[in-house]
């Protein structure tokens, strides 16, 4: 039987997917919808001492599509319906929201308390100077919110005063503190090491990539409303960004990490546990597929780990950091074909731009075959395979 509760620094979550700081945690009418849905624990939208202004349009996905999804409905606390439709799930999402457009007074006397009537652990996300963190840090603190996440999104990429937020936040609070990555941050080791000594208690990476750009060229103009049009991308499109990120974590401090961007599926959270993450957020699948998305990642994860013979997520933390090593690979590597799982579908053919894998053989027996003398050990097959007949065999 997979357990799927986690602790992250001292923090006891009942499944390790959160909401993240964005519209599907905007108030707390939406974080008790998380809960019901089945998330594992709650993190709201980032607040600052002024209500944001926030531009208009907000967002905008980068793809127009659809692909097959099970969706799950809650309605009052339980799973009603489940279907197979088909679902867009785009691989990107550029937005220009910035912080919270509710007055954090709001936030003290409303939406954290009816928020933690869920029963989950709740972890206020403050924001951004070293005053306004402090000042903040204590008044989300005695609102009784369980951890406090500060971002660092908006104060720069040189580490060096962004640790004097870390320090007043500190200082300012007893509960424990998360820092926020943006994945633009530099010299992230070093970086980790100094918030660690500081004593902030865990990280969360990453934040959305940017300033991106986005035309719609049948008008000829950017589709958002921020300054210049700009916004930050978020979605799949951004998972290897967070997960190196997590992994550098990982590989550097003994803080717990909470892996975030790009997660829409359990296999994509399993991966941020193997680089190191304790826990996952979601915020652009959730956009996009709402609420129903954490429980039903959160059941994926218990499948996946329960069908590979894991009993929890701590049995997989970690296990992919040993592999990664400075110094790269130059051993040349054929892959091999398992003719029992190879459907011959052909797209291994057709995306080997050295002509060294063909499909092969009589009708009803063909499979894809490759040719050891043409093959440059790429690696294309091996990962576009649907059906992962394509592999490298162990070195
Ligand atoms: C519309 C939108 C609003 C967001 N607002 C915040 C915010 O207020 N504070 C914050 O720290 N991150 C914010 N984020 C970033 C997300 O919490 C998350 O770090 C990022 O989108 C990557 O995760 P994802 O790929 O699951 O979306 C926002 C993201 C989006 C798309």
């Amino acid at each position: 039987m997979v357990d799927l509760t986690v602790e992250v620094a001292g923090i006891r979550f009942r499944n390790p997917v959160l909401t993240a700081a964005g519209p599907p945690s905007q108030n707390a009418a939406a974080l008790l919808a998380a809960a019901r849905a089945g998330v594992g624990g709650l993190v709201a939208k980032t607040i600052s001492v002024e209500p944001a202004k926030v531009p208009r349009p907000t967002m905008v996905v980068l793809d127009r599509g659809f692909t097959d999804f099970d969706v799950f409905y809650a309605a009052g606390g339980r799973i009603v319906r489940r279907t197979r439709t088909k679902l867009f799930m785009p691989r990107g999402l550029l937005n220009t929201e910035l912080w919270s457009d509710l007055p954090y007074q709001r936030w003290l006397d409303v939406e954290y308390r009816l928020a933690k009537s869920s029963g989950l652990p709740l972890i206020a996300s403050i924001g951004y100077t070293a005053e306004e963190v402090s000042f903040l840090g204590k008044k989300v603190q005695e609102a009784g919110v369980d951890g406090i996440e500060f971002s660092l999104h908006y104060v720069g990429i040189d580490y060096k005063p962004i640790l004097e937020i870390a320090k007043a936040l500190r200082e300012a609070v007893d509960i424990p503190i998360f820092a926020k990555l943006s994945p633009h941050i530099l010299n992230l080791p070093e970086f980790a090491k100094e918030l660690e000594k500081i004593g902030v208690d865990g990280i969360v990476a990453v934040n959305s990539l940017g300033p991106t750009l986005h035309i719609d060229i049948e008008e000829g103009r950017p589709m958002l409303g921020g300054k210049y049009g700009y916004g930050w991308l978020s979605g799949p499109a951004i998972k290897p960004l967070g997960v190196r990120v997590v992994a550098e974590v990982a590989r550097n401090t003994n803080l717990p990490v909470i892996g975030v961007g790009g997660v829409t599926k359990g296999e994509d959270a399993i991966e941020y546990f193997m680089a190191g993450a304790s826990a996952v957020q979601i915020c652009t699948g959730a956009i996009i597929e709402g609420p129903g998305i954490y429980g039903r990642v959160a059941r994926e994860i218990g499948k996946w780990l329960e069908e590979h013979g894991y009993d929890s997520v701590e049995d997989i933390r970690g296990i992919a950091l040993k592999h990664m090593r400075e110094e790269p690979n130059y051993e040349v590597r054929n892959p091999v074909v398992d003719p029992e799982k190879c459907t011959a579908c052909g797209i291994c053919e057709q995306a080997c731009r050295y002509n060294a894998i063909r499909i092969e053989g009589e009708s009803g027996k063909k499979t894809a075959v490759v040719d050891q003398y043409a093959c440059y050990g790429c690696g294309v097959c091996v990962s576009i395979c649907p059906v992962r007949a394509v592999t490298f065999p162990p070195s």
